[in-house]
């Protein structure tokens, strides 16, 4: 039988506390990184040999890029790294006192991972899941102790993005999401609570984002740098294709499945089969290396840019008149004609002639 926390015993400030963070992918790394520089001893776990250690050593060089452009000092640096330990078992990290899981995005792996943790850390331990889309009422289920078990959604890149989603599921005692809102925000984020519904409140809106980016590369309507630069050019700061490559193919269709079967199999969240195609290719995305984009090896940081992209003898002309039409110009000029000045080819072309608004690429009409 579940039970309840007493928890006017329990220990709920978490400052300084042990964290120990499981999975050591693009997210765990993420949130070591914060954990520690807000001062907490970090555990870092991962299932597959290595990748803690290869985690840690990454991050060793984001730091030192860090120092070398002045943003951080050298000792700032070292106590971030010094704070993280690398650890070969659950066991070694027993003495923390929360726990952010951030493990693939799958409701077994999970529920089995919260239900082995139980049997190692104090039973007055935070458990908190990463999961961007699984209800965490699910995770809790089969929990001792389902009441301390949390959502703590962070946003990718974690040391850049500010919002945590606090996620609370049917049996979360408001206590334990209150304490994890409290520190995320002494964690220098902005906090929001949130029910645990399908996709809680960005995945859910996101959602159709990448839909429609999806469905648009079905329909061979548009190739992914010119959706990127159409939407960098309405003042997004990423197109959602360089932000699907950056968020992981594998992990963003795990979220559509799970987000799809969460709402009932509601048409509107439909998987893509442009995503399926490219998780069982192996084009991940940074991860691997090849998305929609190529990421040379040693350039993690390295943000594809759609301008540069695009070849010289491509014809990019913005059409019609009026505020979006000067939009875009104004927006796109200054960058395509840096790309083109060098080589004397191309510049940006206005049309107005026709009675439609819009950019188009080679005479493909996009949007
Ligand atoms: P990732 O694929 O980069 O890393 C996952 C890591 O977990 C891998 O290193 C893997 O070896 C390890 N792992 C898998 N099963 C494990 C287990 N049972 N025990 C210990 N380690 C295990 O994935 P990513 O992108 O970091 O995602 C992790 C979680 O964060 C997922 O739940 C995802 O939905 C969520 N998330 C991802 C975001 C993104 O943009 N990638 C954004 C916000 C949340």
């Amino acid at each position: 039988m579940p039970t309840e926390l007493n928890l006017t015993s329990m220990n709920i400030n978490l400052k300084n506390e042990p964290v120990l963070v499981i999975g050591a992918g693009i997210m765990g790394a993420g949130i070591a990184q914060v954990a520690s520089q807000a001062g907490h001893p970090v555990f870092l776990f991962d299932l597959r040999e290595g990748a803690a250690e290869k985690a840690r050593a990454k991050l060793a060089i984001t730091l030192e890029g860090l120092v070398g452009k002045g943003r951080l000092d050298a000792q700032s640096a070292q106590a971030i790294l010094a704070n993280i330990q690398a650890v070969a078992t659950l066991e070694d990290a027993s003495p923390a006192r929360l726990v952010v899981e951030a493990i693939v995005e799958n409701l077994q792996a999970k529920r089995a991972l919260f239900q082995q943790l139980e049997a190692v850390v104090d039973s007055e331990t935070i458990l908190a899941t990463n999961t961007s889309s699984i209800s965490v009422t699910a995770i809790a289920n089969g929990l001792k102790h389902p009441g301390r078990l949390v959502g703590m959604h962070f946003f990718n890149p974690v040391p850049l993005m500010k919002l945590v989603e606090v996620v609370s599921g049917l049996q979360t005692q408001p206590k334990v999401a209150q304490a994890i809102f409290n520190l995320s925000e002494a964690w220098g984020k902005v906090p929001v609570h949130t029910r645990s519904t399908p996709g809680f409140i960005v995945n859910r809106i996101a959602r159709p984002y990448y839909a429609e980016t999806l469905a648009l590369l079905q329909e061979q309507a548009a190739r992914p740098e010119a959706l990127d630069l159409c939407m960098k050019a309405v003042g997004f700061r990423m197109g959602p294709c360089e932000l699907m490559d950056l968020i992981g193919h594998d992990t963003n269709f795990a979220v559509t499945q799970s987000v799809y079967e969460a709402n009932f199999y509601d048409k509107r969240y439909i998987p893509s089969l442009v995503q399926r195609e490219m998780v069982d290719g192996g084009l991940l995305g940074r991860k691997s290396g090849q998305g929609f984009y190529t990421y040379p090896a040693g350039m993690p940081t390295w943000t594809p840019h759609p301008v540069e992209a695009l070849n010289a003898a491509a014809q990019v002309v913005i059409h019609g008149s009026g505020p979006i039409a000067d939009h875009l110009e104004k927006q796109l000029s200054e960058r395509f004609n840096e790309k083109f000045k060098s080589t004397g080819g191309q510049s940006l072309k206005r049309d107005n002639s026709n009675g439609w608004v819009g950019l188009a690429i080679d005479d493909a009409r996009l949007i």
